[in-house]
């Protein structure tokens, strides 16, 4: 039985990693994670305007950038608020290639070109086995069309792709209009993976105190199936490495995972509320459920239930969906009976 599977060029010997989070600020939780068998581990995302705001004051620019950026400014952490500043993220990069043998790939976390970009070869410097690039991105500008914003983004990874020499692999949304065309070129941008997909965070407001509510809601198995859905459309088509993460908590969710052809799978909110030994018990647990079905290899699972030999998919998921509009039935009990 092979559970080894390729990260963006990497070789593990299984298909689970651990995303991006706080688990790694301490060493003792990444030794756990480790010795519970994590194949690689994700550190948390150092943000653009983190990196920005920290040259600025180096530079003593900061009334400069505060006239320039006005009250957009006030909306981000202070410096010191961030749990790692630009330096010490390197410093912790370095600490945690000590402290491990698998593969740590590091965060960044940003959406437009820029001098922030040099923080991927100090990364790289610092002994990151790969980098994963966050675009959380949430338009709000009127007069700035999808396009635009997709090739900025191809403009941040060929330049990251120019700056290192370390596999890149892009963490998306799921909000952009056509995931097939960026995914192609972030591809040929340089990208070797695709990490699908971020989760926006739980808006909801406050109707007494007249404020928004932030807070985050761990992922529930529900969200999974966005993410099986966009990795069956890509399974087969590209040449990068598909990634899924939101939604992986049970052995049942990785299988569809890689069913629908992921190479892998990050696993944070499982992590969190269950405990670094739930990733044994994912991974032995996959191995089990592959053995009682005589698969020899994750190979042979992969993509198994992937778009990839549908001769027209656009057709099958309009005509699922059309199918299913049309073939609901009221529940017993329900109003509409
Ligand atoms: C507390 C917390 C912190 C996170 N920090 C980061 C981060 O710094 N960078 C990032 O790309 N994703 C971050 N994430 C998102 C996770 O990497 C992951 O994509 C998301 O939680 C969905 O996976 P899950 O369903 O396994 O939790 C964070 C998630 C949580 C819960």
């Amino acid at each position: 039985m092979r559970l080894s599977t390729h990260y963006c060029g990497l070789h593990l010997p299984h298909p689970l990693v651990v995303g991006a989070s706080p688990m790694v600020d301490d060493l003792d939780v990444v030794r756990r994670l480790e010795d519970a068998g994590a194949a690689a581990i994700v550190m948390r995302s150092l943000f653009q305007e983190q990196i920005e705001r920290e040259s600025m004051a180096t530079f003593g620019h900061m009334e400069d950038m505060a006239h320039a950026f006005g009250e957009a400014l006030s909306f981000f952490p202070d410096t010191d608020d961030y749990k790692l500043g630009p330096q010490e993220y390197l410093d912790s990069l370095r600490k945690l290639k000590e402290t491990v043998h698998i593969p740590v790939i590091a965060s960044l976390n940003g959406t437009s070109p820029g001098g922030w970009l040099e923080y991927g070869k100090l990364m790289e410097e610092a002994g990151a086995d790969a980098l994963e690039l966050n675009f959380y991105e949430l338009p709000t500008d009127f007069d700035r069309s999808g396009a635009e914003i997709e090739e900025e983004a191809l403009t941040v990874v060929r330049t990251l792709t120019d700056e290192v020499s370390i596999p890149i692999s892009v963490k998306l949304s799921s909000a952009w209009s056509s995931l097939p065309h960026l995914a192609k070129g972030l591809v040929e941008a340089g990208a070797k993976g695709l990490v699908l997909f971020n989760r926006f965070y739980q808006a909801d407001i406050d109707i007494d105190e007249l404020e928004y509510i932030r807070h985050i809601q761990l992922s529930q198995p529900r969200e999974l199936s966005s993410r099986l859905r966009a990795i069956a459309i890509l399974y087969g088509r590209l040449d990068a490495s598909l990634i899924c993460t939101g939604g992986v908590h049970s052995v049942e969710d990785l299988v569809k995972a890689i069913m629908s052809g992921a190479d892998a799978v990050q696993v944070v909110a499982a992590i969190l509320s269950r405990g670094p030994e739930h990733l044994t018990r994912l991974r032995d647990g996959l191995q089990q459920w592959m053995e009682e079905r005589e698969y020899a290899t994750l190979e042979d699972l992969k993509g198994s239930m992937s778009l990839s030999h549908c001769p027209d998919p656009h057709a099958l998921l309009r005509g699922n969906y059309a199918q299913l509009l049309q073939s609901w039935v009221a529940d017993r009990g329900g109003f509409f009976v």
